[in-house]
């Protein structure tokens, strides 16, 4: 399989080009301000002027386009959101268009952010979407754009994305902020009125690469099948750092001023893709445990 992961650099990329290598797929990448330090074929690829990458499937000739770039500044997209309706609603359209007219497999990442977070049982792919933020239009736009230049696009949805940069190997997201916290033995002020199902990098390149082996298509939903508050986060990675929740404190979304509106509950359901893939998906302590295992 020759598989070309857009946006190599990220901490999803980099994970689909570890997971493609593990699989002895022959992997390519693009990047756009950093070079990552995988040992494949790299091109250097800005999501604003995607009428070259028909260039980079030529030199590269891929079966499948993994799209993991992305502007996934919530705040920075409602500060400037052109560049977000360009990187993420219209970009994505644009390499599906290219992919589809080489006859090339297209696979785009979205967020839980397309929810509005009203609703408080979890969301399947079939709810009604409703973003609160210009991240979350930007990135709806971009599954329909998707959508609308192949039919048999794969389509996944990521929730708070955390887990090891296969580039750098440390530790990235929400857990590396808590551990140097607690670390550092400072006091840790954790959300208890927002809940998302966490969704391990590592764990979702896998599950990628799985859909495509299966030819899957159409939209999935994937993350642990812990629907948690950042605070029942928090305490789960205490148990693994072995410091004392003292350290923990309960805090509100209210309590931070940030120029994006996030929903306060976006919990996935992942129903789909397991029964796609007919087993489970992690819960958070299990996805916790493979990280912490791989970190030793
Ligand atoms: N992070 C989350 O909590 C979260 C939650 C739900 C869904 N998602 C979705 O999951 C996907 C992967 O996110 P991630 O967490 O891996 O994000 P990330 O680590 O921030 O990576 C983003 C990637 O996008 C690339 N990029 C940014 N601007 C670009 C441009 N103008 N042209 C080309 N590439 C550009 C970056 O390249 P360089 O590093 O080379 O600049 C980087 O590789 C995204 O679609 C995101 O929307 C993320």
């Amino acid at each position: 399989m020759q598989l070309l992961v857009v946006g190599a650099n990220g901490l999803l990329g980099s994970n689909v080009v570890r997971a493609g290598q593990q699989r002895g797929w022959n992997v390519r990448g693009t990047y756009h301000s950093t070079r990552p330090e995988f040992d494949i074929p790299l091109t250097q690829f800005d999501l604003s002027e995607c009428d070259s990458f028909d260039d980079v499937l030529t030199e590269r000739d891929p079966d499948v386009v993994v799209n993991c770039a992305a502007m996934t500044d919530v705040d920075g997209c409602e500060t400037n959101p052109e560049q977000a309706h360009v990187l993420n609603g219209d970009a994505p359209g644009e390499l599906a268009a290219h992919c589809n007219a080489n006859g090339i497999e297209f696979v785009h990442v979205s967020t839980d952010y397309v929810f509005g977070g009203t609703e408080r049982e979890p969301y399947s792919e079939s709810a009604d979407t409703d973003p609160v933020q210009v991240y979350g239009e930007s990135k709806l736009a971009g599954e329909q754009a998707v959508t609308e230049e192949t039919a048999d696009a794969l389509v996944a949805r990521l929730s708070f994305v955390w887990g090891i940069h296969r580039s750098t190997d440390d530790l990235t997201g929400f857990p590396a902020w808590v551990r140097s916290r607690l670390l550092a033995a400072e006091d840790i002020p954790l959300f208890t009125d927002q809940w998302v199902t966490p969704t391990r990098a590592g764990q979702a390149a896998e599950t990628l690469l799985d859909l495509i082996e299966q030819d899957a298509t159409g939209l999935f939903h994937i993350a642990c099948s812990s629907c948690v508050t950042p605070y029942e986060f928090g305490e789960v990675i205490t148990d693994h750092v072995d410091i004392s929740e003292e350290l923990l404190s309960e805090g509100s979304m209210d309590d931070v001023e940030r120029d994006a509106t996030r929903p306060a509950y976006t919990c996935l359901d992942i129903e789909n893709v397991e029964s796609e893939l007919n087993r489970p998906q992690p819960t958070l302590r299990e996805d916790v445990e493979e990280v912490w295992n791989a970190l030793r």
